[in-house]
């Protein structure tokens, strides 16, 4: 992509970095942004989703193999009823013209996330979304939607309790690989980086059992200025990391 002409003066650098399969990005901060400009949060949703295709355009361009957005945590019923139906309507305009943008695009889509909450003609447009590029071979491109890790993996642990009581497995058959199976992520790779934005340190329930190896990088930049230049940087910090999952410095 590089359409800006300072970042594309650094062709050299980008091909030293290290290019993560799997990035998970927690898109925090919309509501700050808004505010602090003057604005209602709802404005910062928005300006939000300009964000989420510049992240999108940004992991084809590097041929990043798998990008993971959290979009709406099980938590955020909390909120008020106004924020919740303004963000299900980006969510429902993205899924139907963006998605299907992408998906032309060659980009394998998958929500994760409880669905029963969910309405059914959202639910409708969203099985075909995954359906229509489930052959897809670009970019896997999931979005975390009334998603919490907790239940996830509770799902997980229920589904196996289940084929246990049926006897299709014994107990001594559990192991990691079958409850990766059993994640909303089964067949994807765990993320190799977490970013979050707008300054917050924490996971907030997001792909806690995936990301028990993931490089953790907080920026400070709201979601809604996220753009190369931050993409960039974030890059850069995880290409100096030393991964040694258990081992010696390499
Ligand atoms: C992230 O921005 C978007 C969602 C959680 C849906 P926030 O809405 O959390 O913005 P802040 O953190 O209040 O600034
Ligand atoms: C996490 O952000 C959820 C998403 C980005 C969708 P929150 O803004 O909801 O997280 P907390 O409440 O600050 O932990
Ligand atoms: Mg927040």
């Amino acid at each position: 992509m590089s359409t800006n002409p300072a970042i594309a003066s650094l062709q050299p650098e980008r091909q030293a970095l290290k290019i993560p399969d799997h990035i998970g990005v927690i898109m925090d901060g919309n509501g700050r942004w808004a505010n602090a400009r003057g604005l209602r949060r709802s404005e910062g949703h928005r300006a939000g989703v300009q964000a989420v295709r510049r992240i999108v355009e940004l992991c084809i361009s590097y041929k990043v193999r798998c990008l993971t957005l959290f979009s709406f945590s099980s938590e955020n019923w909390r909120r008020p009823p106004d924020e919740i139906n303004f963000i299900f309507g980006l969510l429902r305009r993205f899924v139907s013209s963006d998605l299907n943008r992408l998906v032309a695009a060659n980009v394998r889509i998958r929500i994760i996330g409880e669905r029963a909450g969910l309405e059914s003609g959202l639910r409708a447009i969203i099985e075909e979304v995954e359906a229509k590029s489930a052959a897809n071979t670009g970019l896997d491109l999931v979005v975390a939607f009334n998603y919490g890790a907790k239940a996830e993996i509770v799902s997980a642990v229920r589904q196996i309790a289940g084929k246990v009581a049926t006897g299709e497995i014994s107990p001594d058959e559990i192991d990691e690989a079958l409850l990766d199976g059993h994640i909303y992520t089964h067949g994807l790779p765990d993320p190799d980086l977490i970013v979050r934005t707008s300054g917050e340190m924490r996971l907030s329930n997001f792909l806690l059992w995936q990301s028990a190896y993931a490089e953790l990088v907080f920026v400070e930049e709201a979601w809604p200025d996220f753009d190369e230049a931050v993409f960039l940087k974030v890059l850069r910090t995880y290409s100096e990391r030393d991964r040694r999952f258990g081992g010696i410095a390499s």
